[in-house]
């Protein structure tokens, strides 16, 4: 089964899960236009669909984003946009005074069977943090806290409670038994 997506980070995470199930994954880095939609989800299996008249055998990818709830979702299906424009710095400024730092990320993924997509989600809850802090992962890990620590100061651990980890679990044992 082929994992399409142009983060490696991301392929060499689902790799390492995916040989706890036995599965075989290969990469296939591709850029794709994310259609533009209000949810993730639909813009998973709308770019699924897309790449489905192109490429026949199973495959699947993966969307994500922060959705953080005194800017009512925001950034959410906009956040590699908003990530490459204002980024860290530029969220911080946006969530100056503001007292409520709940957040989380959500991650889909949209498989494609041979014949049909299936979605399959995940999502951790934390804060905002008031500050940026730590060196590791990518994105918005470094104002991202989970507990005391941000997602930037895990390292690895990240990858056991990610947002990403739990979609992938769905996925990987839903799919166990038919490969
Ligand atoms: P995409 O799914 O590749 O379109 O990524 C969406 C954007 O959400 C990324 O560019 C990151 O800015 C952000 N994002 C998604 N997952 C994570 C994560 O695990 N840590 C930090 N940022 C993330």
């Amino acid at each position: 089964m082929i994992f399409i997506t142009s983060n490696e980070g991301k392929f060499r995470e689902a790799k390492a899960l995916a040989e706890k199930f036995s599965i075989e994954i290969e990469w296939l880095r591709m850029e794709y236009e994310e259609p533009q939609g209000f949810e993730l989800e639909e813009i998973a299996k709308r770019s699924a669909e897309i790449i489905a008249n192109r490429i026949k055998e199973p495959f699947f990818i993966e969307d994500s984003g922060l959705f953080i709830e005194a800017l009512k979702g925001f950034p959410g299906p906009y956040s590699s946009y908003v990530f490459k424009t204002i980024g860290n710095e530029g969220i911080l400024k946006l969530m100056a005074g503001i007292e409520n730092r709940k957040a989380y990320f959500k991650a889909v993924i949209a498989y494609f069977d041979g014949s049909k997509i299936r979605t399959f989600d995940g999502v951790v809850y934390g804060e905002i943090a008031l500050e940026i802090r730590g060196e590791k992962g990518f994105g918005f890990d470094p104002i991202f806290l989970y507990g005391r620590q941000t997602f930037a100061e895990m390292g690895e651990e990240k990858n056991l409670v990610s947002h990403r980890r739990i979609a992938l679990e769905k996925f990987f044992s839903s799919i166990k038994g038919e490969f």
